[in-house]
Order: C-alpha cells, then structure tokens, then sequence
C-alpha cells in the first residue's frame, strides 16, 4: 500500500511515497511559490502524476497527506496562518482535495506531522508522551499522547513556538511578544549574532564575516563558537538558556518520557545537548526527567509523517 506525503516549505516542496514499512520508496521536490493555494495544489498535483507515472509505474495509492509550517483550523480544512507561504485563511485541503477527488486528503501542521514520524519510526517509538520541538525558521511543537497525536482540546493543536518565553521580550511573527520562536528559532539566533558582530568588532563573527550581515546565520555562529569565539558563545549560551526554559515548562506539564529536538539548530550536536541537558537538569522541579534527544527523521519527517496522517485519522 502506497500514500503519498508531502511536506511544503518556505522555499520547497517536498513529495514522496510512502510503504507500509514508512519508508519513502520515490521522492521529488519542486520550489514553493506564493502564487496562491490553488496554484500550488495544481502543482503538486501534477508533480505526484510524473512519480507515480515512473517505472514501474504506481498505479493506486491510498491517501494524500500535506504538512505546512502553519496553523490548522479545527475542521484539519483551512490553512489559518502559514506566514512563510502567504497563506491567510486558504482553504487548502479543499483545493488539494478537488485534484484528487477520489482519495481522502488530509491536512497539518508541519511540527505534528515531524512528531507523527518520530513516533512512526524514530525517536518516539514505543512512547506514549513525547513532545518534538523544531528549531528552524520558526519554532514548531508537536505533542504526543496516549501514543497518538495530541490535536488540541478543541483541535487547534499545540504551538509551542508560541507558548510565552519573556513576558513583553522579543517580537514574534505571530504578532506577539516574547515567545519560545522569539528566542529559540534559528532566526533568533541569526539575529543574536548580528547584534552581537556589531557590538564587538574584534569578535570572530565580525571577523569572519566582515561585518556582512547576510553572511551570518544560526550555523554562523555555532560554527564561531566551536571556534572559541567568546562573543558567538555568549549569544549562543543564552540561546540554549532560553532552549533549557522552554524545555523546563514542557517537562513540567506533561512529564514526556522524550523531548527530541529537530530542525536545522540541532546539527550543532552535542555542542548543544550538552549544555541543554545540564541547563534542563539545574533548574527541574523533578530529580529526573525523560530524555532530551535529538530528532532522527530529518529531512524526512515532514513526507512520512504527511503520509502517517491517513492512518493517525
Ligand atoms: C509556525 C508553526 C510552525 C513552526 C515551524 C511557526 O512559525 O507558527 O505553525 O509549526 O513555525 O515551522
């Protein structure tokens, strides 16, 4: 049996199928454009008809799944706020759904989506309670419970990127202040570090970048605190002491037997669950907590777990 998973992103989206053993057996990408929902379900569409045309050819799959960086609505219809795709209010699984008459559609969050894989076939397997958060772009949470995907009490979801981190602090995309995204997103970091090159002119970061802005990102400035950078250090300790806080809140109210951590950010490996862990550790209410890993599915995560909504439904 075959579904088809697909996992849209600011720049890309992502199309695979998927087997029953969750394994994406044929893959392609097409670059995302803001031309609207209906453009882009007609360009999905057309990309899924050439991978499933190849030889040999694919000739029934069971259902569509999409995960978009954004919040859903209750019905799992309406794509309410994707800021990174210009989607507002954008009836998405309808218009996916209209070139696929025949298949059931179904729609989510990206973050659930990553954290249906992990329980799928990654660092989730065999939980009950787990919780994923994404540190890329935005920051994106998705809860399991009960070893299902927790949608929401009144199934809006999770957004942990947006549970209040500073009362008042850093602006968020969302409109507000001061949320986990504000300060534990890459895009957070990418701004620390510009701050901080222009503060310290003698640092490695205004070094190494010449005092050229766009050349600084969140890998920029791990890259020049594994360097010694003292600088790119402080920024990033005070990444991972927001991350710790986070974390803290999430182990405090759900007591997840996993927290794993994924997106971009956490290739910095143990450079950063080190310290995380030990932040984590000084200041739990608990003597011991689950674990603070780091997610496995990668670039995967958004295709299987797209995939895995059929069978979470
Ligand atoms: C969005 C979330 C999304 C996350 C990760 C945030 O900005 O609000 O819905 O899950 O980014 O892409």
């Amino acid at each position: 049996m075959y579904r088809v998973g697909i996992d849209i992103g600011g720049t890309s989206i992502k199309i695979g199928v998927v087997d029953d053993a969750l394994q994406i057996v044929r893959r392609s990408a097409i670059p995302f454009r803001c031309v609207g929902g209906e453009a882009v379900a007609a360009m999905i569409a057309e990309e899924i008809h050439k991978l499933l045309a190849q030889e040999p050819k694919i000739e029934k799959i069971e259902s569509v799944g999409v995960v978009l960086p954004g919040s859903i609505d209750k019905t799992q219809s309406i794509v309410l706020d994707a800021h990174n795709l210009d989607f507002h209010n954008v009836p998405f699984r309808a218009q996916l759904q209209a070139q696929f008459p025949e298949l059931q559609v179904y729609l989510a969050n990206d973050a659930d989506g990553a954290a249906l894989a992990e329980l799928g076939r990654g660092a989730f397997e065999g939980c009950k309670t787990a919780v994923l958060l994404t540190l890329g772009t935005g920051v994106g949470g998705g809860v399991i419970l009960g070893g299902k995907l927790f949608s929401g009490g009144t199934g809006l979801g999770a957004e942990l990127g947006h549970m209040t981190l500073v009362n008042g602090g850093e602006y968020c995309t969302c409109g507000n202040h001061g949320c986990v995204e504000a300060y534990c997103s890459a895009t957070a970091l990418k701004r620390d570090g510009i701050r901080a090159m222009k503060a310290h002119p003698e640092s490695l970061l205004a070094k190494k970048s010449g005092g050229d802005e766009a050349l600084i990102d969140a890998k920029f400035v791990i890259d020049c605190a594994k360097e010694g950078d003292e600088t790119a250090m402080a920024v990033f300790d005070a990444y991972v002491d927001h991350l710790a806080a986070a974390c803290i809140s999430v182990v405090h109210i759900l007591d997840p037997e996993v927290i794993a951590i994924g997106g971009g950010v956490c290739h910095a490996g143990e450079f950063l669950f080190e310290p995380l862990r030990r932040g984590i550790d000084e200041k739990c209410f608990f003597s011991e907590h689950g674990k603070i890993v780091p997610a496995v599915m990668g670039n995967d995560a958004g295709i299987v777990g797209a995939a895995m909504l059929a069978l979470n439904a």
